[in-house]
């Protein structure tokens, strides 16, 4: 069995999850990547010679156990998780629909619920992993419009504080990175007086780069 270390990026065909993918790959992982759309998954294969991918639904619990044992089927071995995978369905709770409601929380929340459950047999057994959730400053601090997604990325924080305490003792660290804004596709769709507003209130004056926060999840996940 190769050496080498083997990571899973979730999301992974843009904005944030291909700047891991990039970094990770620079390190020397082998990376076995997942994406939604089809096309720009695809482009990842030319971009990082040696990646795998996988196109799917993370909503779909029977996709995410596939996803890591496939990848194991490949690799032979999983070090890394990085739960990347998510979306907005940006409304006021007044006017939010059921549905965008429901596909938050299936996307942000059920969706790293299978992944890591799935992950979670073989990381005990070989007493070694890193778990990485990307949740959102938002989590912390709330955001008008983002009921929705605030609660899921404040539940991913929950979720991995607890999981990081039920499998501590086996060797595996469970962490949640929270970025502010980040100039990505998600946040290309926000209306520019908001992005100005959200901009003025940053002490940078400027959105984060996806780069930025690839570089604390390699972070995180050495050692
Ligand atoms: P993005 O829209 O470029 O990337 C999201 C990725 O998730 C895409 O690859 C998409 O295909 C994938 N995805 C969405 N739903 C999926 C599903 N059901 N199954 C499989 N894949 C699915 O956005 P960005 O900004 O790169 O977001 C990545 C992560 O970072 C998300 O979890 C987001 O909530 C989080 N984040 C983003 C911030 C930002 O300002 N852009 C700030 C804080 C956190």
């Amino acid at each position: 069995m190769s050496e080498q270390r083997v990571a899973l990026v979730t999301g992974a065909s843009s904005g944030i999850g291909e700047a891991i993918v990039s970094r990770l790959t620079e390190s020397g992982y082998s990376v076995f990547a997942t994406g939604r759309d089809h096309a720009r998954t695809s482009r990842l294969c030319e971009r990082y010679p040696g990646i795998e991918i996988r196109i799917g639904d993370i909503t779909d619990g029977d996709f995410c156990s596939s996803l890591i044992a496939d990848c194991v089927g490949r690799f032979g071995r999983l070090d890394l998780l990085v739960n990347n995978a998510g979306i907005t369905r940006d409304n006021l709770l007044m006017r939010m629909k059921q549905e965008e409601w429901d596909d938050v929380i299936a996307t942000n929340l059920t969706g790293i619920y299978s992944v890591c459950k799935a992950c979670l047999r073989g990381m005990m057994k070989a007493k070694k992993g890193r778990i990485i959730n990307i949740a959102s400053v938002v989590g912390v601090m709330g955001n008008p419009g983002q009921s929705n997604y605030a609660a899921t990325k404040a539940g991913m924080i929950g979720f991995s504080k607890s999981l990081a305490r039920e499998i501590g003792s086996r060797g595996i660290t469970v962490n949640a990175v929270a970025p502010g804004f980040i100039e990505t596709d998600m946040t290309a769709r926000m209306p520019r007086q908001r992005k100005r507003e959200a901009a003025e209130r940053i002490l940078l004056q400027r959105f984060g780069q996806p780069e930025e926060v690839a570089q604390v999840v390699t972070f995180l996940a050495s050692g």
